[in-house]
């Protein structure tokens, strides 16, 4: 394994499950301290002991992406623990009310889908940004869009307007900040093995089966696969790559 990120301080919310989960796992792999955030205590502090017990360094914050307050206290723990914040990736996300449309989708839905998917990912970037640029150190932001932030999907109108959203926000702000130390980029992930997966399974009985049907390459990804981009994207080599929208879903988005 590539020990590329030895001294290098990486953040991940939503790390106590999924893709944050094994993102959180891969950076410690390739050297990096990890700060794992959640609001899922026992998940988070799950993350940790598997990294401890790798021989990698971590801590657990338990953040609510929601609140600013929280969000401002884990910048400040990652920096009075390790120093600094090299890599930060804002993932964490949820599913709700799916299969339901427009005209008849519930409000407090909408708020709290927007809530986490969408000021989340702007509350982080706000904090983490400034963070950033005040080291003056080669820094990366990756954010969790979706495929459903390249196209419509009807009957989930609150994830696709999440996610549309911070494919938006995270371009417009790796252009404000593309002359700095910092590159922005975001993962658009088809159907992947996670929580949420199984979140829609429960609505959707047969989206396994579905998934594998539209996914040009036949079969649902794992969190892992995810991790790999999320890492590069981070990395030196995508030393030239910002603003991009990353599509890691077997094909779907070409469709
Ligand atoms: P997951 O459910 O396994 O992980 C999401 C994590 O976010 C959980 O640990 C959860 O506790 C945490 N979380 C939820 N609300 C939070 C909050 N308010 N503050 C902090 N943490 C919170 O699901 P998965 O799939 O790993 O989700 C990660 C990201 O991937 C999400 O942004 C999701 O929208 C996105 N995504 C997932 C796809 C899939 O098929 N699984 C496809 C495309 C995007």
């Amino acid at each position: 394994m590539d020990r590329e990120f030895v001294g290098k301080t990486a953040m991940v919310t939503g790390s106590a499950s999924g893709m944050g989960k094994a993102a959180a796992l891969l950076f410690a792999r390739k050297g990096a301290q990890v700060v794992v955030s959640d609001v899922n205590v026992a998940g988070g502090e799950e993350t940790v002991r598997l990294i401890k017990e790798a021989g990698g360094d971590a801590i657990f914050v338990k953040t609510d992406v929601r609140s600013s307050a929280d969000v401002q206290a884990l910048i400040q723990k990652t920096v009075d623990v390790y120093g600094k914040l090299d890599f930060a990736y804002n993932n964490a996300g949820i599913a709700r009310g799916i299969a339901v449309p427009t005209g008849e989708y519930k409000e407090e839905d909408w708020d709290m889908e927007l809530g986490v998917n969408l000021k989340g990912i702007f509350l982080c970037m706000r904090y983490e940004i400034p963070q950033m640029l005040k080291q003056g150190t080669k820094a990366a932001i990756v954010n969790t869009a979706s495929i459903s932030g390249l196209a419509a999907h009807p009957a989930n109108p609150a994830y696709v307007a999440s996610k549309f959203g911070c494919v938006g926000l995270t371009k417009t702000a790796a252009l404000e900040y593309a002359k700095t130390n910092i590159r922005i980029n975001c993962v658009c992930p088809g159907p992947i093995y996670t929580g949420m997966f199984d979140y829609v399974k429960s609505v959707f009985p047969n989206a396994e089966e579905g998934a594998r049907a539209e996914v040009p390459m036949g079969r649902v990804g794992q969190p892992e696969e995810v991790a790999e981009c999320v890492v590069w994207l981070c990395s030196e080599k995508a030393s030239f790559v910002t603003a991009l929208a990353m599509s890691v879903d077997g094909g779907e988005a070409a469709l």
